[in-house]
């Protein structure tokens, strides 16, 4: 299967998750409520000013707080109807987000000179070739610019509670290939809800030596690289939720 079939299958698979997933009310937005963790926070630091682009933004949430913080932000994804959502609340919010449906794995050429690349929760997963990925956004980026990835912890994606304090393995770490969704908790959180559709899709899990190999290699010098508990994401785990990673982020600078 060539990478822009995958992609292919894969936008329409988005676009049928699209009118169940809206993301934070404006509302909320409007209010200043925080998309961001603190981790991401510290990481991002001072963006007013700054050229930003978001890949794989969905809804546009993170985008539209990166404007709210005073970046001029470019935000691509696959999923028109995703765009659109997040066109709408800009305009609600009369915010200036640039949201382009683009694949991530072949940007236009005009998308280069930013200062900050941003991807995260469950955006890395859909890159076919992440050695690609990296390559791509090292070019895109501005000598001294940095590239953030805060992502699900490829541990926590092969990790399934099976009972009360106790894991099982429900995936091969060493194979990037998901084939389907063997923990309902690893698909796209507004599955729960809607159910997987009945149509095709493909995603990756990159390890963590994937993932910094690919940024090394790309040319990238890596600033920190950061794990983290969060117990919600191994519910009926207990405490020992906080003793294993499940999300990691990484930053890098060209
Ligand atoms: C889990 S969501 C995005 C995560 C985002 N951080 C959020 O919290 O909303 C994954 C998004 O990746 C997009 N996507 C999948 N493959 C893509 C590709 N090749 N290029 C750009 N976007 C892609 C999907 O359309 C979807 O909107």
């Amino acid at each position: 299967m060539s990478d822009a079939s995958v992609v292919r299958d894969n936008q329409r698979y988005w676009e049928a998750l699209a009118p169940a997933r809206t993301g934070a009310p404006v509302e909320s937005l409007r209010s200043g409520a925080d998309v961001f963790t603190d981790h991401e926070r510290a990481a991002i630091g001072d963006v007013r000013g700054r050229r930003v682009l978001q890949l794989a933004c969905s809804v546009g949430d993170e985008a539209l707080t990166f404007a709210q913080l005073g970046a001029e932000v470019t935000a691509v994804d696959i999923a028109p109807s995703h765009l659109a959502t997040g066109r709408a609340k800009a305009e609600a919010l009369g915010l200036v987000v640039d949201f382009q449906e683009q694949n991530m794995m072949a940007l236009s050429e005009d998308l280069t000179g930013f200062d900050l690349i941003f991807i995260s929760w469950g955006g890395l997963c859909w890159t076919p070739d992440v050695n690609a990925w990296a390559h791509l956004a090292a070019q895109r980026l501005n000598p001294g610019g940095s590239l953030i990835i805060s992502e699900h912890h490829p541990l926590w994606e092969v990790l399934t509670v099976a009972g009360e304090d106790r894991l099982s393995i429900s995936a091969d770490y060493f194979v990037p290939d998901r084939a389907g969704y063997a923990d309902p908790l690893k698909a796209p959180e507004i599955t729960r809800t809607l159910g997987v559709p009945d149509l095709p899709h493909k995603s990756f899990v990159w390890s963590i030596g994937n993932v910094i190999s690919a940024v090394l290699t790309a040319g990238l010098t890596i600033q920190s690289f950061q794990e983290f508990p969060e117990a919600d994401m191994y519910p009926n785990l207990g405490t020992n939720a906080d003793r294993i990673p499940a999300t990691y982020l990484l930053t890098a600078t060209r």
